[in-house]
C-alpha cells in the first residue's frame, strides 16, 4: 500500500468519468505522433491543434521517415499559422537525426534538438509508459496546492510529482493530474468541491496562493512591408530575423508616404504588430517569386498571408 493509494483510486477514477478521452493523440500508440502531438500543445491551443495541424500533419507526414525526407519548406507550410516556427525546424532535425523510433530512455530524448524535461518526460510515460513523472503548467499548480508549497522551485515541483506518482498506474495518473489542472484545478476559481483530491489537499482554503501570476508581456512595434506583384506572382524574401525565421514574407521597406496602401494589425507571439502595406517600383533584396493562388502550399508567414488575402487576393 502507498502512501497515496486513496487519493490515486479517486483522482483515476475521476479521470475515468471526466477525462478528455477523445483526444486524438492520447488514441494512438504511435511514439512519433504524441511526440508531435506535445510539440504543437506547447504554445497552441488544444482545439486548434485536434480539429486543424495535427491531423493535417500526420497525413501529410505520417512517419518520421516521411518527416526526415521532406524539404524544410514543405514542413514549414503544414506549420504556418502555427507560430514558433522553431518548433518545426526542430521537429524536422529530430527526424533526420532519428528517422525510425525516438529513444525510448529519457536522457537520449532530451539531447534532441527541441525536446526538453516536459517533452521527454511526456514521450516516456504517454507514449512508451514508464514510470516517470511528468510536469507541465496545469500538473505544477495541481501540485503546488495540494502540497501547499509556496515559492517552489521547478525542481521541487518535479520532485512532489516523483512523490505523488501512481507507480501502478503511470500513464493514466499523468494524464489525469494534467486534466484536474485543466478542468477543475483552474488558476482562478478552482472547483474545489468537484475535487477528487480536495479532502487531503493542504492548499484549497488559499487555492489562489499557489497561483503563478503569469505576466503577459507584449511589445508593440510598427512593420513596413512593401508589395510588388507581377500579374498572378507576388515578390517575398526568405525571413533572417527571430520572426517568422525562415518563412517567406513581403520585403520590408522605408516607408513612403505618396506609396501608401493600407494598413491592418496583426498580433504575432508577444508582438503586437501594426503594418503598413507600400507599392514598390524597384526591388533591391534578392526576392523568390510566388504564384499567388499557391500561397497556401508555400511556407509564407501569417502576417504576409493576411497582408496578400486583404489587399491583393
Ligand atoms: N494529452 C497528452 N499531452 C497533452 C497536452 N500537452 N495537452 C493536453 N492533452 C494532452
Amino acid at each position: 500500500m502507498d502512501n497515496f493509494s486513496q487519493e490515486h483510486t479517486e483522482l483515476l477514477q475521476w479521470y475515468k468519468n471526466n477525462g478528455r478521452h477523445d483526444l486524438l493523440w492520447r488514441n494512438t500508440k504511435e511514439i512519433y505522433h504524441i511526440y508531435l502531438s506535445e510539440i504543437m500543445l506547447q504554445q497552441t491551443q488544444v482545439n486548434r491543434v485536434m480539429s486543424e495541424y495535427y491531423p493535417k500533419f500526420v497525413e501529410k507526414f505520417p512517419t518520421l521517415e516521411k518527416l526526415s525526407t521532406a524539404s524544410l519548406d514543405e514542413v514549414l507550410s503544414y506549420w504556418s499559422g502555427l507560430g514558433y516556427y522553431s518548433r518545426a525546424r526542430n521537429l524536422h532535425k529530430t527526424a533526420q537525426k532519428c528517422p525510425d523510433r525516438l529513444p525510448e530512455d529519457i536522457n537520449e530524448l532530451q539531447k534532441l534538438p527541441g525536446i526538453g524535461r516536459y517533452t521527454a518526460s511526456a514521450i516516456c510515460s504517454f507514449g512508451y509508459h514508464q514510470e516517470v513523472s511528468v510536469v507541465d503548467t496545469n500538473i505544477a499548480r495541481v501540485l503546488k496546492r495540494y502540497f501547499a508549497t509556496l515559492d517552489v522551485s521547478d525542481i521541487e515541483v518535479w520532485e512532489s510529482a516523483n512523490k505523488f506518482l501512481n507507480t501502478k498506474e503511470p500513464t493514466k495518473h499523468n494524464l489525469a493530474l494534467m486534466d484536474l489542472g485543466s478542468i477543475v484545478c483552474t488558476p482562478t476559481n478552482p472547483l474545489c468541491e468537484n475535487c477528487p483530491l480536495s479532502i487531503s489537499c493542504l492548499g484549497k482554503k488559499n487555492p489562489e496562493l499557489y497561483t503563478q501570476k503569469k505576466k503577459k508581456e507584449y511589445e508593440s512595434l510598427e512593420l513596413f512591408y512593401g508589395i510588388y506583384g507581377r500579374e498572378d506572382k507576388i515578390a517575398l524574401v526568405k525571413t533572417t530575423g527571430k520572426m517568422y525565421k525562415g518563412m517567406l514574407e513581403l520585403p520590408t521597406v522605408d516607408p513612403i508616404e505618396e506609396n501608401f496602401i493600407g494598413q491592418f494589425k496583426h498580433s504575432y507571439t508577444k508582438y503586437r504588430l501594426s503594418v503598413k502595406l507600400y507599392k514598390i517600383d524597384n526591388l533591391s533584396d534578392e526576392v523568390i517569386w510566388i504564384d499567388l493562388d499557391k500561397i497556401d502550399s508555400t511556407p509564407i508567414s501569417s502576417l504576409t498571408k493576411k497582408a496578400l488575402k486583404n489587399f491583393l487576393l
